[in-house]
C-alpha cells in the first residue's frame, strides 16, 4: 500500500506536507519550467508589500562556511502587479499557493490582505512579521508579543480565510510570540524565519552585505529551528509549518517528530530546485519502510529522554 502523504492545516487539505519557503522561488515561474507546481504541497510566494520594492543594493547575498546570509530587503512586485500578473500564472498551474505578506505598518498589512481577501484562489496568507514597524521606531512586529497580536488581529478582521503567522527566531521566548499570534486569531504558525547574522571582508573592513547584516539560513540553522518547533509545539496548540535548513527527507521527518504538520524548503532550492520532488519520493519510501500508512503518524512523536 502506498503511504498517504496528505495533511490538513486549518481545514485546508494539502496533497503532501512539502512546501517551498518564501523568497526562495519568487512567484513560481522558474520552478514551473522544471516540474509541475501541482507536485508541491504548496508554493509560498515571495513577501508581497503594498508598493513594489527594489530591495537593498547588491551584494545582498553572501555565502559563509556555515550557511547563506541574505538581505534582499523585500524586493517584490507589489500587490497590484502580483494580483494582475503573478496570481493568474499560479492559478493556471493548479497548485495550492500561500501568499506571504510583509508590511512596515499594521495598515500596510491590512491593505494588502484585504486586497487578497477579494481574490478567491488565495488559499492562505502567511504573515511575515519579521519586518521593522516604522510606527514603533523600527522594532520588529514579531519581536513583541503585543504588536504580534495586534497585527494578526487586524488582518484577521479583513481576511476571513486561514492565516499563518511566520515567527522570527530572533526573540528570547518564541512561545510567548506564538501564543500572542494565537490570541490574535492566527490559524497556524510557520517556524522559523532566518537568524540575524553578518560577515565581513577583512581587507576592506566592510560587511559583505550592503545592509551590514542579514539573515542566516540553510542546514546550519536546522538544530535551532527543530528546538524552536518543539518548544512551540509543546507550548501552543496551533498547527506548525517547520522551516530551517531542510534539504532531504530525514530532515522533514525530524521536523514532523518535533511537532510540525508540514515543512517549507528554502535555501536547498538554490542548490537543487528539484529538492521538494525528491523529498516527496523519499518520504514515501521511508514511511513504507516504517510500515506507516500516513505521514500524519509522525507529527509530534518525538520520544524524549
Ligand atoms: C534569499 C532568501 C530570501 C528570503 N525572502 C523571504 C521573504 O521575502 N519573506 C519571508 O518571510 N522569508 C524569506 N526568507 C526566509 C525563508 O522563507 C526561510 O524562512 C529561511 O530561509 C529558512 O529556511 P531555509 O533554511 O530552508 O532556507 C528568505 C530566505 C532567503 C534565503
Amino acid at each position: 500500500m502506498t503511504p498517504d502523504l496528505k495533511i490538513e492545516i486549518a481545514g485546508t487539505k494539502f496533497d503532501n506536507p512539502i512546501m517551498t519557503a518564501s523568497g526562495c522561488c519568487g512567484y513560481g515561474e522558474e520552478l514551473a519550467k522544471m516540474y509541475p507546481l501541482s507536485k508541491l504541497g504548496a508554493l509560498v510566494t515571495k513577501s508581497i508589500t503594498a508598493k513594489p520594492r527594489l530591495g537593498h543594493p547588491s551584494p545582498r547575498t553572501a555565502e559563509t562556511a556555515s550557511g547563506m546570509l541574505n538581505a534582499i530587503g523585500l524586493a517584490n512586485v507589489g500587490i497590484d502587479a502580483f494580483v494582475q500578473d503573478k496570481m493568474p500564472f499560479l492559478q493556471e498551474h493548479k497548485t495550492r499557493f500561500i501568499v506571504n505578506v510583509a508590511g512596515s505598518t499594521i495598515q500596510e498589512y491590512v491593505d494588502v490582505c484585504s486586497r487578497l481577501a477579494d481574490c478567491g484562489p488565495v488559499d492562505m496568507i502567511e504573515l511575515n512579521i519579521s519586518c521593522p514597524n516604522v510606527d514603533e521606531g523600527g522594532m520588529e512586529f514579531g519581536a513583541n508579543a503585543a504588536l504580534t497580536e495586534k497585527a494578526v488581529a487586524a488582518v484577521k478582521k479583513v481576511f476571513p480565510r486561514p492565516l499563518i503567522a511566520k515567527l522570527s527566531p530572533n526573540v528570547t521566548n518564541i512561545v510567548e510570540i506564538a501564543l500572542a499570534a494565537e490570541q490574535g486569531g492566527a490559524d497556524a504558525l510557520s517556524v522559523i524565519n532566518s537568524l540575524v547574522g553578518t560577515t565581513l571582508d577583512i581587507d576592506t573592513f566592510r560587511p559583505r552585505l550592503t545592509n551590514n547584516k542579514g539573515g542566516l539560513t540553510g542546514p546550519a540553522i536546522k538544530p535551532v529551528a527543530l528546538a524552536m518547533v518543539n518548544r512551540v509545539h509543546e507550548g501552543c496548540s496551533l498547527p506548525i509549518i517547520g522551516i530551517g535548513g531542510i534539504s532531504n527527507y530525514s530532515d522533514v521527518v525530524e521536523f514532523m517528530l518535533c511537532g510540525a504538520t508540514a515543512v517549507q524548503i528554502g535555501t536547498a532550492l538554490f542548490i537543487d530546485p528539484y529538492t521538494p520532488v525528491k523529498i516527496i519520493q523519499d518520504l514515501k519510501q521511508y514511511l513504507k519502510r516504517k510500515k506507516m500508512s500516513s505521514v500524519t503518524e509522525l507529527i509530534g512523536q518525538i520520544r524524549k529522554y
